[in-house]
């Protein structure tokens, strides 16, 4: 009989110390109601091949392991990666669909490596365990982004919110209201920007040394006083800049936000992507009307700290 997994997991968002983390500080980060689904269904034949569905990018593959002769894209070699990893001989059909932009620094990616791992885990074993899935998708998350911190599998995989650094996890209860996601619209990518804070951080020790400790610093007042929050967005939101991930672009947002008392800052890697903000009592309608010259390209309300890695009944 064919054999049939389907799992999700979720986005996230980083409330604080993007960058500063891959230097083993701690960061915020918190899960978010927006989903990735796959379904991996291991047909009952002997024979070699992945066929594949990516839904969103409405692409499709099939992939004869026995004759393996393109450069396929990363999320392929991806697939690729896990199933000989699980030395696996039978035909896989593997479907994928997302409610998370892909490449805003929502972690798309992470969430697609946890659910990569997840199915194949839950194939050969019957279980989630998530300290092993979080172990090897931190190997496919090495495929998309070199040497990340680890943040997005982590909290893809355990949900809820946590305090995350590359030697400690925590769980917290953490939950922001009104928190609104802003995205500039703007293409970025993170190899880029965690390039550019690596030379900054070799030409600048001294000063790059007391920034990520400041940074740290603003996080561990966020935990212990999220009273504070609006201020600590804003001091965030200044060291980033310090490290030269902001532009005039973002800084433009985050003014224009900060003169109707709206704290905003980065999320993720910055140089585009995402913002996040505290929107008090603002509408939807209300922020977009403020940021109607910024050119942004959505603005989203989301849940946060949520599940992590589940296994679903339909795709
Ligand atoms: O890919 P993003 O935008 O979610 O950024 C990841 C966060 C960084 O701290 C910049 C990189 C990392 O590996 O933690």
């Amino acid at each position: 009989m064919n054999k049939t997994i389907i799992v999700s997991s979720p986005g996230k968002l980083i409330i604080g110390g993007e960058h500063a983390v891959v230097y083993g500080r701690r960061a915020l980060v918190t899960s978010i109601g927006m989903r990735l689904y796959m379904q991996l269904i291991e047909e009952e034949q002997d024979k070699k091949l992945i066929n594949i569905s990516l839904h969103d990018i409405n692409k499709d593959y099939s992939i004869d392991l026995l004759n393996l002769n393109e450069l396929y894209p990363i999320e392929i070699q991806a697939i690729i990666f896990i199933y000989n990893y699980f030395k696996l001989n039978n035909q896989i059909n593997l479907q994928v669909r997302s409610d998370i932009p892909i490449g805003a620094g929502l972690g798309s990616s992470g969430a697609f490596s946890v659910c990569l791992v997840g199915c194949f885990y839950i194939l050969n074993s019957n279980i989630i365990n998530q300290e092993d899935i979080n172990q090897l998708a931190y190997k496919v998350e090495c495929l998309f982004h070199g040497t990340p911190s680890g943040i997005d599998n982590t909290i893809s995989t355990y949900g809820q919110s946590l305090i995350y650094s590359r030697t400690f996890k925590k769980h917290i209860n953490f939950r922001l209201s009104n928190l609104a996601i802003i995205d500039t619209g703007i293409p970025k990518s993170t190899k880029k920007m965690v390039d550019l804070v690596r030379l900054f951080v070799e030409n600048n020790q001294i000063q790059s040394e007391q920034i990520l400790n400041n940074i740290e610093i603003c996080v561990d007042t966020m935990i212990e006083h999220p009273e504070q929050i609006n201020q600590l967005f804003q001091r965030n939101q200044q060291l980033l800049k310090d490290i030269g991930v902001s532009r005039i672009e973002i800084d433009n947002i985050i003014q224009k936000l900060a003169e109707n008392n709206i704290s905003a800052k980065i999320t993720g890697a910055g140089g585009g992507g995402c913002l996040i903000a505290l929107t008090s009592t603002f509408t939807k309608n209300e922020i977009l009307e403020l940021l109607k010259e910024n050119n942004i390209k959505s603005i989203e309300f989301v849940e946060c700290g949520v599940e992590g890695l589940r296994e679903e009944q339909t795709f």
